[in-house]
């Protein structure tokens, strides 16, 4: 079946099963042309909050469907392959987070987002790329901040809010595979260029950085800013709406290396059989989703 068939097979579904797709900036350029809400981890989030559908089919990786589940209990929520998972989010697990709070008594937890259901619900509040600035702020007193599972963004936010935040030895391969060199490199090809990265690559991409923001972020920055070309350090998938919102500028990747493997694993058919045959089906069991919300709301509160 041709494109454009499949996705009118998709959009016929959703509309008679009330369903939404959600789709993530990372996605493949056919998925994210017919996504109901296309955001940011913090935007799909939110839209998930929101949504009166029954049904809502995350075109995104696991600890996606699972934050929307979270959310909406009351909504199934399917991810179309149960292979679209998060190496990042796989770096933290509750065994391991318990231990940090044994040693670090009184600490708070402060989880990024791409996180499972067990380390957010063992969490006293999430965040996002996108919030995590505003979020630690947001903390009061002086207590000791440790920040799960991306050391990248851990390290970014205490920069920025001059707050002591103890980083997690976790990282995004995506974001780390890009090294100052091949920054370096990539400006002294465009050299009338800016360059915008993601808070989850290495310290010293973002010290090269113009500016530093999440996905949605970065495509406020392409909008508003007055360069003609900018280096992209994030994830390719984007590539597709700053080409899309900014017809008359150029967007050129900072390496070939950073793409998502697992959330390009999604494919229109995957999406398709999802819908036809409600899979695969993501619930999180109440004794842990219950703090895992906690978690989430105090973030969409401050959000
Ligand atoms: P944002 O969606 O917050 O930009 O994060 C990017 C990401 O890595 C999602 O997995
Ligand atoms: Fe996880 Fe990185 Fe892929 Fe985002 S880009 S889903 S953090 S592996």
């Amino acid at each position: 079946m041709n494109t454009l068939s499949l996705q009118k097979k998709i959009r016929k579904l959703l509309s008679e099963k009330n369903a939404v797709l959600l789709a993530h900036y990372y996605q493949r350029r056919e998925i994210q042309d017919i996504a109901d809400i296309l955001g940011d981890s913090l935007a799909l989030s939110l839209g998930a909050a929101k949504t009166g559908a029954d049904i809502i089919v995350f075109a995104g990786v696991h600890f996606m469907a699972e934050s929307a589940s979270i959310l909406c209990p009351d909504k199934t929520v399917l991810l179309p392959r149960l292979e679209a998972g998060c190496p990042l989010a796989d770096m933290a697990n509750a065994e391991q987070l318990t231990a940090a709070k044994r040693d670090n008594p009184g600490a708070m937890v402060v989880t990024y987002i791409n996180s499972s259901a067990e380390t957010k619900a063992l969490s006293d509040i999430c965040c996002t790329s996108s919030n995590a600035v505003n979020v630690v702020n947001s903390l009061n007193g002086d207590k000791k901040i440790i920040m799960v599972p991306d050391g990248n963004l851990a390290r970014y936010t205490s920069r920025i809010t001059g707050k002591k935040i103890m980083p997690w030895n976790g990282h995004c391969p995506v974001h780390q595979c890009l090294s100052g060199e091949d920054v370096i490199t990539v400006k002294a090809m465009h050299p009338r260029a800016l360059f915008a990265a993601h808070p989850e690559c290495r310290a010293e991409v973002l010290a090269m950085a113009n500016f530093v923001g999440s996905t949605g972020k970065i495509l406020n920055y392409a909008r508003e800013c007055d360069a003609g070309e900018l280096i992209v350090g994030t994830e390719q998938g984007i590539l597709y709406q700053l080409q899309k919102q900014n017809p008359g500028k150029s967007f050129i990747p900072a390496s070939p290396d950073m793409v998502c493997r697992t959330m390009k694993c999604i494919t229109l058919e995957d999406i398709l059989t999802a819908l036809r045959e409600m899979k695969y089906i993501i619930k999180v069991p109440d004794e842990i989703r219950i703090p895992a919300k906690r978690a989430l709301d105090r973030m969409l509160a401050i959000s």
